[in-house]
């Protein structure tokens, strides 16, 4: 009989989910809840497409169930928040939609319910299946709208899952999940602080923790032994598809472990990881690279190894040539380097290579001048555009060919200048060719996860605009013991000496970082003073570690996971915004709920704070 209104004390509000139901499920009494995908009218019979997150199920709805049944059917919106009450039956055969997973079922509805209607007009349509026609920020706007559609419920249940088995893994491994503080003082991993007024201190700020780095080491002084967390972590930099300034790390320290023990440990979590969320297995161990490897074959310290087309270094052929430009910069220390782009000759025109042409273009970003190339034709014979021609003796010119390894065809492109320049701006025309020539392997097979460990790193690089060292990775990672040298020697071996610290690369991606850590108060102190930091400005700032390390630290160390990365990378996505359910956009804004935004004078007040911030006028 129909019956416009489902049992109002039933026991619970479903029996089952949409998009479980199967043939078996054929001739069960069910009960659902779920949102009205889409509604179709056909000739009498309407066609209810319910969903929840766990799918999709068509609901019909037959004149012959009732007439009030049927007239709200007529009346639903999409997306009103529905209950039914049905009979879950066979379609027709030529009514199986084989794409559905419920598609060989339909359920035939003896109940409705509008839980709750829909007032005024949709943003955008949930149903829609072409994701690009909805523009971002849209999206952003109504994030709850966003997040019931299928892209996004796959991604956060993926991340779900990816941080379930770390957990599970790293509980049975001995790791214990250890909560730090969000209110803190500021960590220098190289951002901005967020920063966070006190009340009651006056003219006091805490710092939103850029990572939980100190802390852990603490709790290694502590004795805690292993400890992990799925960390928030703040950091007001520059935006990109692959950076927010609240985001997530999978953050670890350990003690008593050497580098290769924790390095082991920690690819072992990653194959769990990628064998649980993708059923793919990973070949255990990771390559691993040097950091000097890394920027001398690729100009960079995270390569993606995907593809060849490696940077040579020219600068001994040509430093005494008449080529000004290449001769010059190996004379004022620089370098000539190059990278050899297979069959270029056919498919980059002289165009794009020379002033206002795409690549040139994007060699001017990386900090270049200019684009030197050579084409190179059959019995090495070479055509160049300005004077590298007429200026290479042909037993260079032998000497160059045979270095780079280059075939008839092939087309030369070389930077020359500061070392630092020449490896940006190959790395980026690198990275550009590939995907412009196709070189990069797609699908999901083990070869397209291409992770490798880069590791010794320098600990310092010179920053030119503050004429001094800083950290490259941060402070506290252990120096090399081989390239420290002795107490009274650390002064002069420190500045160059190599860090035990890695990063994770995975297909020119960092999706982590780590290293051991200083577990020695006075190399500590050295390291910082190193930095800028004389003692009495250590002492303030990180006195309290300082001090820690002179109580019983043990040796340790430790590394932390970008996981909205990670997540970004299993799921495909381009950008991690669509790993995180409520992401900022690249203005650090939040779209939905309007932040950052003013407060009221007394607030400011309150917290002893005058702001200087220019009123928008509108
Ligand atoms: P690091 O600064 O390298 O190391 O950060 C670790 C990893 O976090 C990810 N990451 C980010 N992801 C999204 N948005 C950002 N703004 C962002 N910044 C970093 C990257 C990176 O590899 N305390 C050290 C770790 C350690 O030494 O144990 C640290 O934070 O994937």
């Amino acid at each position: 009989m129909g019956n416009s209104i489902c049992i109002e004390n039933s026991f619970s509000m479903r029996s089952n989910s949409c998009g479980e139901l199967c043939a078996q499920d054929i001739e069960s009494d069910v009960q659902l809840c779920g949102w009205v995908d889409r509604c179709r009218d056909h000739g009498g019979v309407i066609f209810i497409d319910l969903r929840d997150r766990s799918g999709t199920i068509q609901i019909t709805v037959d004149p012959d169930q009732g007439k009030a049944l049927f007239s709200q059917a007529e009346s639903l919106r999409n997306e009103s928040v529905l209950q039914i009450v049905g009979k879950v039956r066979a379609r027709p055969s030529e009514a199986i939609n084989t794409k559905l997973k419920t598609g060989e079922v339909e359920v035939l509805a003896s109940g409705l319910k509008i839980l709750n209607p829909i007032k005024g007009n949709l943003p955008f349509a949930v149903s829609i299946h072409d994701e690009e026609s909805v523009k971002e920020e849209l999206r952003l706007r109504y994030r709850y709208l966003d997040l019931r559609r299928e892209r996004m419920a796959r991604n956060l249940t993926l991340r779900s899952k990816a941080i379930k088995t770390a957990r599970d893994f790293l509980e049975e491994e001995g790791f214990i999940e250890v909560e730090t503080p969000i209110l803190t003082r500021s960590t220098p991993e190289g951002a901005r602080d967020y920063l966070v007024p006190s009340r009651v201190c006056e003219g006091e700020w805490f710092a939103l923790p850029q990572s939980p780095q100190l802390f852990k080491q603490l709790l290694m002084v502590g004795g805690i032994e292993r400890y992990y967390q799925i960390a928030r972590c703040f950091r007001d930099e520059d935006l990109r598809s692959d950076r927010q300034p609240e985001f997530t790390q999978l953050d670890m320290e350990m003690s008593f472990m050497n580098q290769d023990e924790i390095l082991n440990l920690n690819e072992k979590l990653i194959a769990k990881i990628w064998e649980a969320v993708k059923g793919v297995k990973l070949s255990l161990p990771f390559p691993k690279m040097t950091w000097h490897e890394a920027m001398s074959k690729y100009g960079t310290d995270r390569p993606d190894t995907r593809y060849e087309m490696c940077l040579k270094e020219v600068s001994e052929i040509v430093k005494n040539m008449g080529f000004k430009v290449f001769s010059n910069a190996v004379k004022a220390g620089g370098s000539v380097k190059c990278i050899t782009v297979k069959g270029g000759n056919d498919s980059i025109s002289n165009v794009r290579i020379k002033p206002g042409g795409d690549i040139f273009t994007e060699a001017q970003k990386a900090g270049a001048k200019g684009l030197a190339f050579i084409r190179v034709r059959e019995n090495e014979e070479i055509d160049t555009i300005g004077a590298i021609k007429d200026n290479l003796s042909p037993e260079n010119k032998h000497q160059l060919l045979r270095l780079v390894n280059a075939q008839p065809g092939d087309l030369i492109l070389f930077g020359a200048g500061e070392t630092q320049i020449v490896n940006k701006t190959l790395d980026r025309i690198r990275q550009f060719l590939a995907t412009e020539l196709n070189l990069i392997p797609k699908g999901n097979q083990n070869s397209c996860w291409n992770f490798l460990w880069v590791i010794d790193f320098p600990m310092f690089e010179f920053n030119k605009t503050e004429n001094r060292l800083e950290a490259l990775h941060h402070p506290f990672c252990a120096p090399n013991q081989k390239d420290l040298g002795t107490l009274n020697e650390w002064k002069r071996t420190l500045p160059n000496s190599r860090a035990q610290a890695f990063d994770l690369i995975l297909n020119g991606l960092e999706i982590g970082g780590g290293s051991l850590r200083i577990h020695n108060g006075d190399l500590q102190k050295q390291v910082l003073e190193t930095i800028g930091i004389p003692l009495h400005q250590a002492k303030e700032q990180f006195g309290f570690l300082i001090e820690a390390l002179e109580m019983g630290a043990p040796p340790h160390g430790g590394l932390a996971f970008g996981l909205d990365r990670i997540v970004m990378l299993l799921t495909g996505e381009e950008s991690i915004r669509d790993t995180i359910a409520f992401p900022k956009t690249q203005q650090a804004r939040c779209l939905m709920t309007d932040a950052p935004a003013e407060v009221a004078q007394d607030q400011l007040n309150e917290l002893h704070i005058t702001s200087t911030a220019k009123k928008q006028t509108d």
